[in-house]
């Protein structure tokens, strides 16, 4: 009795595997939530990797992660991350490119940039993303920070799009340093 259901165990676990090898276009990973960019999106921020300018007010914060691809958990390289957020006073620029740039991944699906910790303007503080790549759906995305979202008691963001800050020293000053990883969606 004990080895026929062994068996039987050993046969639904190969028809599993099967099914997962046969299904491969079912996605890995779980696509990043599209949750919109806002009325405040500028096209043609330069290509860059610091969103802030020169000495802004507020915490400097870096930002790093890898975009891959859902249906294999490649890693993509070439992907641009059109980044934009408020200020330390929580304004965005409407007229220039201050706190706005193209980011790109590199070889290995990474990126990072540096800016300021943006302020609230009445949402929590976020970082908007346009993010684009040949053969994948644009996903217009933020990313959220934990601390802030405690504070004001908020709970109903997805966990994806909200990273945990961590403070690093040099040479007695300090920053913030957060994750943001990125799933795409192919196109059909
Ligand atoms: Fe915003």
């Amino acid at each position: 009795m004990r080895m026929r259901s062994l068996e039987a165990t050993a046969w639904s676990v190969l028809v599993i595997v099967a099914c997962a090898v046969v299904g491969a276009a079912d996605p890995v990973l779980e696509p990043t939530p599209d949750v919109g960019a806002g009325p405040n999106h500028r096209s043609g921020a330069p290509y860059r990797a610091k969103l802030s300018p020169p000495l802004a007010e507020g915490t400097v914060l870096v930002v790093k992660g890898h975009v891959r691809a859902g249906d294999t958990a490649e890693p993509l390289s070439g992907v641009v991350l059109d980044a934009f957020q408020a200020d330390a006073r929580g304004q965005y620029d409407m007229r220039g490119y201050d706190y706005r740039a193209r980011v790109l991944t590199d070889e290995n699906g990474y990126f990072e940039f540096e800016t300021i910790h943006p302020e609230s303007y009445g949402p929590p503080p976020h970082i908007h993303f346009v993010i684009r790549l040949a053969g994948y759906r644009t996903l217009r995305t933020e990313l959220l920070f934990r601390g802030d979202l405690e504070k004001r008691g908020e709970r109903d963001h997805a966990e994806a799009l909200v990273t945990s800050l961590v403070t690093k020293q040099v040479g007695g000053r300090s920053y913030e340093e957060g994750t943001f990883d990125i799933v795409l969606t192919p196109e059909r």
